[in-house]
């Protein structure tokens, strides 16, 4: 359910130092009631106000615990205030502060296409021997697939757990929608690369014969993430020829042979706790979004952060999108029932909420 639209004209025209008073205005007035979860791919003026920095899964797993908050807003993008939703109480609402801050990725996977899918696989192979694994970043039509075909949500720190947890299930995973997280931790797992298939929705069974998909252990969705498809090797060969000592690491939504260049990969918290750990005056590239790669530059003074694309960093225009006045507006008008409110409602609700909660018990 979304309400706001445009945002009113006092607030669109604010200044950015109204805006901030407004918001710690409107927190102090709030208190305990409120609580802002921040992505790490949020503007960094915007950091400073949330009072839950994290990746998706840290940020999923404090909507499941503020149970007693009242308002949820979530800066981030439209998935993320949905899942926030599904795991939040009936008396709480969640507020996504800016209506069009959508994902492409979760959005290759309508649920028209993957129950074609499922139907024309469950042609070939036995559906009650494949465990479907959405990934976070995807629609709540798709997580309720997800959950009642006994399957689970993972996120970017936990999808080899996922893996496992499938594994000792059935026999295949088909994953959804980001082929490239998917075929990584695929690789971690050393499963043979003939056993991973990628299904392609335009296609009749998804592009392959009965045979390739009875010998296929992992079914892979073909969606992408258009911010992480920009990294390439010759980047990290470019990092590497100048800075012959650079530590790199890079999300797991790059494609395969950037991960397997890298010396690393993981979440959004995974890669701030990687730079953590590296000695002072260390060069480390990373292979992400814009905006927390220049926060880090920030962060890690007695660091050398390069963004692995030496000349364009690319940004995630969807995060971008929340700005402070989105924020200030929405906690200015959420007692009287204002803002842009995300409800998911029943039964997508429940159903997924099921794959939810196999991934949170995964930790
Ligand atoms: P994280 O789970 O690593 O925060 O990633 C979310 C995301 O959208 C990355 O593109
Ligand atoms: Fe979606 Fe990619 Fe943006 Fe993450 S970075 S929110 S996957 S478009």
């Amino acid at each position: 359910m979304s309400k706001q639209t445009e945002l009113p004209e006092a607030y669109r025209t604010m200044t950015p130092e109204a805006c901030k008073d407004v918001i710690r205005r409107r927190k102090a007035e709030l208190g305990e009631r409120l609580a802002i979860l921040a992505h790490h791919y949020q503007r960094k003026e915007l950091v400073p106000f949330g009072d839950y920095l994290g990746d998706s899964y840290a940020l999923s797993a404090k909507a499941a615990a503020q149970k007693e908050v009242r308002y949820i807003v979530f800066c981030g993008v439209h998935f993320m205030a949905e899942s926030a939703d599904i795991l939040s109480g009936p008396d709480q609402r969640v507020y996504l502060p800016n209506p069009y801050a959508g994902c492409p990725m979760a959005d290759m996977a309508p649920e028209a296409q993957v129950l074609r899918a499922w139907e024309q696989l469950g042609d070939v192979v036995d559906s009650a021997g494949v465990i479907p694994i959405s990934y976070m970043n995807s629609t709540a039509r798709l997580k309720a697939f997800t959950g009642r075909n006994g399957g689970l949500i993972c996120t970017s720190s936990n999808a080899d757990k996922a893996f496992d947890y499938a594994f000792s299930r059935g026999e295949r995973i088909f994953f959804f929608p980001d082929q490239h997280l998917g075929r990584n931790t695929a690789n971690a797992k050393e499963i043979p690369r003939k056993q991973v298939v990628l299904w392609d929705p335009a296609k009749p069974q998804g592009g392959h014969d009965a045979e390739t998909l009875r010998q296929a252990r992992v079914i892979l969705w073909k969606g992408h993430c258009h911010v992480h498809m920009n990294f390439s090797l010759e980047h990290i060969e470019a990092r590497r020829a100048e800075y012959p000592d650079v530590k790199i690491i890079v999300h797991p939504e790059c494609r395969e042979e950037v991960v397997d260049a890298a010396d690393a990969s993981g979440s959004t918290k995974q890669i701030i706790e990687y730079l953590k750990r590296q000695p002072a005056g260390s060069a480390i590239a990373i292979g992400t979004e814009l905006n927390l790669v220049s926060r880090m530059i920030d962060e890690f003074p007695d660091h050398t952060i390069l963004p692995l694309q030496r000349d364009a960093c690319p940004m995630c225009v969807n995060m971008f999108r929340t700005t402070l006045n989105d924020l200030a507006y929405t906690l200015d008008v959420l007692e009287e029932g204002g803002g842009n409110i995300i409800r998911v409602d029943e039964p997508v609700r429940g159903e997924a909420l099921l794959a939810l909660e196999r991934m949170l018990e995964l930790n």
